[in-house]
């Protein structure tokens, strides 16, 4: 980002503490609202997002409009020295609205037109809508554009979803139109000669449906990159009053990520964030990772967090903002559980050190009433100082103002793993192979979790990104290769990079048409390989790879490979295939392909990686960590900051390679061996070349 663009944002050099602020639920209460002045103090919070659900309390009635409240509580933020990220309202709207206009109601996909209520589920194609988020988006602008509190601006809430009324079928068939000039051509790209699908006139076509068409995967693919084309429409929408009034005020919109549930480990997957990301200044997201849940180890979990941030990070290759965490339980998980001692801390650090600029909340207070009165909260219904959350988000605070100077720093990643939301889309939809789950994100986060073990910093980063600023490129299943990303992965092995890929490779376009001519298609010159067919096993069943000595399990999928100029440096053991390639190696120009024909386990994508990560001669981290213990570097011009966090239960070490002081307990640690506390961290701080 640049700052000369975003000057008051540049100058604010601490790293954010605070979180959603939502006052509006306490106008009654005066005195909460002074408490909540000194609490904030306290907690060393520094910056509130505001009125994210307050269009209630902004426009009580249409057209009258009440911002005095709003003004105090601004004021008093910049009373005590914090900053406002004041939102938009229109995540929720207020029920004059959609009684008045029920037109901005959204219709579900069985063409349900849904009922008041709720949030996050207005139509974005509604004129009326579009029309009423318009006016109050412009009063805010002209009356906290030029306020000294505003740090940025907070556009709605957590995008998301869909509607199929009569306004967005016209809005998707418009769009249809604009992408393919004729109906024939879409009929071209659609197959639709399968099942007498053959639209005779774009007026014929309707949005995906239960009740209706679900199975031409290219409309589906179409209908998913409209919604996020219509999401960005309606943000452009918020954004521009904004933009207009207050151009030296930069936007951000909270994007979600995926983590509650154990094979997840991905960016929210309704919207295509890679699109989304070159709307917004800042990108921010929503973390809730389900801490000490009772099916993957604390390091496991650490590393799908990890995924995610990287994810976010590399989207504009910057830092990004945690704008909502928890500091204790959330209360939609399966089973909500509290931090234990530490883990506040060491979940704040683990983000900070995946390019995280700011530690904030949801919610600052906690809601007496309705579906969140048992989320946590900075403030509990104690309304204490005293307890242990308070106490924990404090200490996070504390920590924040020590370890400042790492705002703004980046990462160093030399390796990118491809994640790719269309080819989830397309890979959700293929009907064939594993009926059950294709298991995209959980093959992806399986060999970046190769790079966690050996801490190596990587960039997650959507298929479409330059690829020629990384040594090594990994790409999981890139079932979804367009011509023009076949020609990207040419260019970039023949540059001299080298890339990874698996099973699935090359096999559909971007309309999800099967390319013609075998697999990988466009690659096979690159690779030095044919993929003759690809064998589906049973949950129950196994094959092994013979690979540098060892025998490792492979499962799920085994492609079965001739060999075409590649050398064969893994090969099966069982089955008719036994003796036949798994994994190949192939020099192509200036780089070299790899290509993993097997779903493997972590034994052998780290035996894997180590072999390529060695030859690749990565700068050295000033620590030495065993597992369960991360290491991960953000970089300033002139330093590095070395993060360890310890993710075990119990006591870890760490050995440090020469002296370096650690941020945040402004300790000098000798070189030498140390110990780590069950959760502990350290961020220390070394120059860019070790000392000898
Ligand atoms: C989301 C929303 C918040 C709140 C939290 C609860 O992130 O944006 O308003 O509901 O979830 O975890
Ligand atoms: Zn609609």
């Amino acid at each position: 980002m640049s700052l000369e663009k975003f000057p008051r944002y540049g100058q604010e050099k601490r790293l954010l503490h605070g979180g959603d602020y939502n006052p509006d639920q306490w106008l009654k209460y005066p005195q909460v609202l002074a408490d909540d002045l000194e609490l904030m103090k306290d907690a060393r919070a520094n910056a509130f997002s505001v009125g994210i659900f307050a269009w209630s309390a902004l426009e009580p009635e249409e057209g009258r409009f009440e911002f005095d409240w709003l003004d105090k509580i601004v004021d008093d933020i910049a009373g005590i020295g914090a900053k406002a990220i004041i939102a938009t309202p229109s995540g929720a709207r207020p029920a004059w609205l959609s009684k008045k206009y029920p037109e901005v109601l959204r219709v579900n996909a069985r063409r349900e037109r849904q009922l008041h209520g709720g949030r996050h589920n207005h139509c974005q194609s509604s004129p009326a809508y579009r029309e009423k988020v318009g006016i109050i988006n412009r009063k805010l602008a002209q009356r906290y554009g030029s306020h000294p509190a505003l740090l940025m601006w907070h556009v709605s809430n957590e995008y998301s979803g869909h509607c199929h009324c009569p306004l967005c079928q016209e809005n998707f068939r418009a769009w249809l139109e604009k992408k393919y000039k004729t109906i024939d051509v879409l009929n071209d790209a659609y197959w639709s000669a399968f099942w007498s699908h053959t639209y005779g006139d774009f007026s014929q076509v309707e949005s995906p449906s239960p009740i209706g068409e679900s199975m031409v995967h290219a409309l589906n693919l179409d209908w998913n990159r409209f919604v996020t084309d219509i999401t960005i429409d309606f943000y452009r929408h918020e954004a521009a009053p904004l933009r207009e009034i207050s151009p030296d005020v930069p936007i951000t919109t909270n994007f979600m990520g995926e983590l509650s549930q154990p094979w997840q480990s991905h960016p929210f997957a309704g919207l295509d964030y890679a699109k989304f990301a070159h709307e917004v200044d800042v990108v921010s997201w929503d973390s809730y990772p389900p801490w000490h849940n009772d099916y993957e180890t604390t390091e496991n979990l650490a590393s799908r967090l990890a995924f995610v941030n990287d994810y976010f990070r590399a989207l504009k290759n910057a830092p990004f903002l945690i704008l909502e965490s928890t500091p204790s339980a959330v209360n939609w998980h399966p089973v909500n559980k509290a931090k234990r001692p530490g883990m506040h801390m060491l979940s704040a650090v683990a983000c900070l050190a995946h390019g995280a600029d700011a530690i904030m909340y949801f919610q600052w207070r906690k809601s007496r009433g309705s579906s969140e009165k048992f989320h946590g909260a900075v403030v509990d219904h104690d309304g204490s100082r005293e307890n242990r959350v308070f106490k924990d988000v404090k200490a996070v605070g504390e920590m924040l103002e020590r370890v400042s100077e790492i705002k703004g720093s980046l990462t160093p990643a030399r390796v990118a793993l491809v994640y790719d939301v269309e080819n989830f889309w397309a890979l959700s939809d293929a009907q064939g192979f594993d009926n059950g789950d294709k298991k995209y994100p959980q093959t992806a986060h399986a060999h970046y979790k190769a790079f966690w073990d050996a801490n190596v910093p990587v960039d997650v980063i959507p298929a479409d990104r330059d690829l020629s600023r990384y040594d090594l490129v990994v790409a999981p299943m890139p079932y979804m290769t367009s011509d023009a990303r076949i020609e990207a992965l040419k260019a970039y092995v023949a540059g001299g990079g080298i890339l990874v890929a698996t099973y699935f490779l090359g096999i559909v376009d971007e309309n999800d048409l099967v390319h013609p001519g075998g697999f990988p298609a466009g690659l096979r010159e690159v690779f030095g390989i044919n993929v003759l067919e690809t064998d589906t096993l049973y949950p129950k069943d196994k094959n092994r790879i013979a690979f540098g000595g060892g025998s490792y399990d492979a499962f799920d999928y085994c492609a079965l490979v001739e060999l075409r100029g590649a050398r064969a440096i893994g090969e099966y053991a069982n089955d008719f295939y036994a003796g036949s390639p798994a994994a190949t190696a192939h020099d192509y120009g200036k780089g070299r392909a790899y290509f993993i024909g097997a779903r493997t386990g972590g034994d052998f994508l780290r035996g894997f990686y180590g072999e390529i990560l060695r030859g690749m001669k990565l700068p050295e981290l000033p620590v030495q960590v065993p597992a369960g213990v991360s290491a991960q570097v953000r970089e300033s011009e002139s330093h590095r900051y070395c993060f360890v966090m310890n993710y075990r239960e119990e006591e870890g070490g760490f050995a440090l390679k020469q002296e370096a002081r650690d941020l945040i307990s402004g300790r000098t640690f000798p070189r030498g061996e140390h110990r780590l506390i069950p959760y502990g961290v350290r961020i220390f701080k070394t120059e860019k070349t070790i000392e000898a």
